[in-house]
């Protein structure tokens, strides 16, 4: 095999390729692991990048699939080196995992451009590492293939399926409506989460691994096949495969990563009832690509779409379910034999564009992907709001509200910040009914560094002991995509960079209206410009040092994916100097 194979000359040729005393290092070091002498003559080194982690449970399981798809580039003539990056972890990682999404991405981007490889695989699973390894690779643009670890088989309580995350928000409000016992909530965790895996509801972790399938970053039934399935392995091993002769092709992700690319990603989010996390992400991604996406973006594409997928949160079934049903690719034949896949032409990983992958994709159950005159939601996607409240914009998922209260003017109820709100919400004089409007502030990028997923405030127990399930509540924070309810999030700006969320009173009118796109305070111009002057000092009890201080000093708003400031752009993979 020659190392200018179709004109491409491999950039590890630069590590290994010579015979100075550079070469004898990068070679030398390298053979304590037994790699033989013709391991390095001309093949592509495939990096594959691993967030496993222990401590990131629906991750634990990527040593195997790395494994596997070590088989397939070994296969194809090229040469695996696996290496770990920061897994950024739901569960676990305190204060949230999205603070050290962007960390993760500089891990990714600098061991890629530092070190000796052709390509890579990134293997994803949980929410943050999918964006966080896609954003990496991208301000690098070598070739690079997504493979995902797949969702947990169904969780089960009581003899019946119940969704990871979604379950936990249902069965703790079960418990301070005095429904379940606590004894019956925590017997719950084993069956919740009872294999390897993500969630395996449309969370966020589902619905970056579709956003991944339908860029075109990873081949066909990435997003859905359950993680303990065998296809997963398969799926690994073809993806090793395909991934060698992607650097033959000089297929990079600039190639894929495209606005039409984004375009098919969005429509796809409106139709699987996918995570606000979503807008975020694809921001960031897009931002590192130098691809412009704007909000408007999501109501202009996606806006108008049917729901089609019916899981949890929005719906009733769960990702098993949705891959014996179809996968993704069932959702992709459906969109564009109804000339709803925005632009079908859209170059893949594989080589094919999405269309040529999807179009003879079968549907096995019309009840999980349903018709598109049957849909779960007539009106799906993301609705982008803007108004005097949040002049840089928020978001709301219709999928996952309920529809009496998407045109909605309640009294506020203000809390400071989700401590406030912690003690607050609790407090039986609280003078609340279920028509007020839930505010919370300072839980934004930089407020809670990081930007937690505190949006969805639980109810007043009071107003759950009537029965009531809703209620408007309006913050700078995100929300799990497990979640579900009338919520207004990534208001921007957030309150501590001085948007004037961080101005609203307990008693002030806010009015929601979905269908107008408009979240405001009913005060006058005037009125809102002496709150905002007259605003105290804002609160500066943020981190100063370490890499939270870092964050709080770059992090761009939600509108703009949340990135650090200097991380935006492609910065390619050209070779560093020598080390030595
Ligand atoms: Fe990892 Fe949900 S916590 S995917
Ligand atoms: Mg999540």
């Amino acid at each position: 095999m020659s190392e200018t194979k179709k004109n491409v000359k491999l950039r590890s040729a630069e590590w290994f390729g010579t015979q100075d005393k550079n070469g004898f290092m990068y070679r030398s070091w390298m053979k304590n692991q037994g790699i033989p002498d013709h391991e390095f003559q001309g093949k592509p080194i495939i990096g594959i990048c691993n967030t496993w982690s222990e401590l990131t449970p629906c991750n634990a399981h990527f040593r195997k699939i790395a494994e596997h798809v070590k088989k397939g580039i070994i296969e194809a003539g090229g040469w695996p080196v696996e290496f770990p990056v920061f897994s950024s972890g739901e569960s676990n990682l305190r204060p949230t995992a999205m603070l050290t999404r962007n960390l993760a991405s500089m891990d990714v981007e600098e061991s890629i451009r530092g070190n000796p490889m052709d390509a890579v695989v990134l293997l994803v699973g949980c929410d943050k590492t999918t964006p966080a390894l896609l954003m990496g690779a991208a301000s690098c643009d070598i070739p690079a293939i997504v493979v995902t670890g797949g969702p947990m088989l169904n969780g089960k309580l009581n003899g019946k399926s119940i969704g990871s995350g979604t379950a936990v928000w249902q069965l703790h409000e079960q418990v301070k409506a005095g429904e379940i016992s606590m004894h019956d909530f925590l017997a719950a965790e084993a069956g919740h989460s009872r294999s390897a895996g993500t969630c395996n509801t449309m969370g966020t972790a589902s619905t970056m691994a579709c956003m991944a399938e339908a860029l075109g970053t990873s081949l066909p039934h990435n997003a859905a096949i359950p993680a303990v399935d065998a296809r997963r392995y398969v799926l690994a091993h073809m993806s090793g495969m395909r991934i060698v002769d992607m650097v033959w092709e000089d297929l990079r992700l600039s190639k894929i990563l495209t606005k039409e690319a984004f375009e098919n990603a969005i429509r796809v989010n409106a139709a699987i009832g996918g995570s606000t996390n979503a807008v975020i992400h694809l921001k960031a991604i897009a931002g590192r690509m130098g691809v412009e996406l704007e909000l408007e973006d999501w109501t202009r594409v996606g806006r108008g779409t049917p729901t089609v997928v019916d899981l949890l949160p929005s719906g009733r079934f769960l990702m098993e379910e949705f891959y014996y049903a179809g996968g993704l690719p069932g959702v992709l034949r459906r969109l564009g034999e109804n000339g709803l896949l925005p632009n079908p032409e859209a170059l893949t990983a594989n080589g094919k564009t999405i269309w040529e992958n999807n179009k003879d994709a079968p549907i096995y159950d019309e009840e999980v992907i349903r018709p598109l005159d049957n849909p779960l939601i007539k009106d799906g996607g993301i609705c982008i709001l803007r108004g005097n409240l949040a002049p840089r914009g928020a978001v709301l998922k219709p999928s996952a509200a309920s529809p009496h209260l998407m045109q909605h003017r309640g009294r506020a109820i203000v809390f400071e910040d989700f401590d406030h709100y912690k003690t607050r919400i609790m407090d039986p004089d609280l003078d609340v009914d279920e028509n007020c409007v839930l505010v919370m502030k300072n839980c934004g990028p930089k407020g809670y560094p990081g930007m937690a997923e505190v949006g969805n405030m639980g109810l007043p127990p009071k107003i759950l002991a009537k029965g009531i399930k809703d209620m408007v509540r309006i913050s700078d924070a995100r929300m799990s995509g497990t979640a579900y309810g009338t919520v207004v999030l990534h208001v921007a700006p957030e309150a501590m960079a001085g948007g004037p969320l961080g101005i609203v009173k307990d008693g002030d009118i806010v009015s929601l209206d979905c269908a107008g796109g408009r979240l405001d305070l009913e005060i006058s111009d005037e009125e809102m410009a002496a709150r905002l002057a007259a605003r105290a000092e804002l609160k500066n009890d943020l981190p100063k040092t370490g890499y939270a201080g870092l964050y709080v000093d770059h992090v761009l708003q939600a509108d703009e994916g949340c990135d650090f400031d200097f991380l935006v752009g492609m910065r390619g993979s050209k070779v560093p100097k020598h080390s030595h």
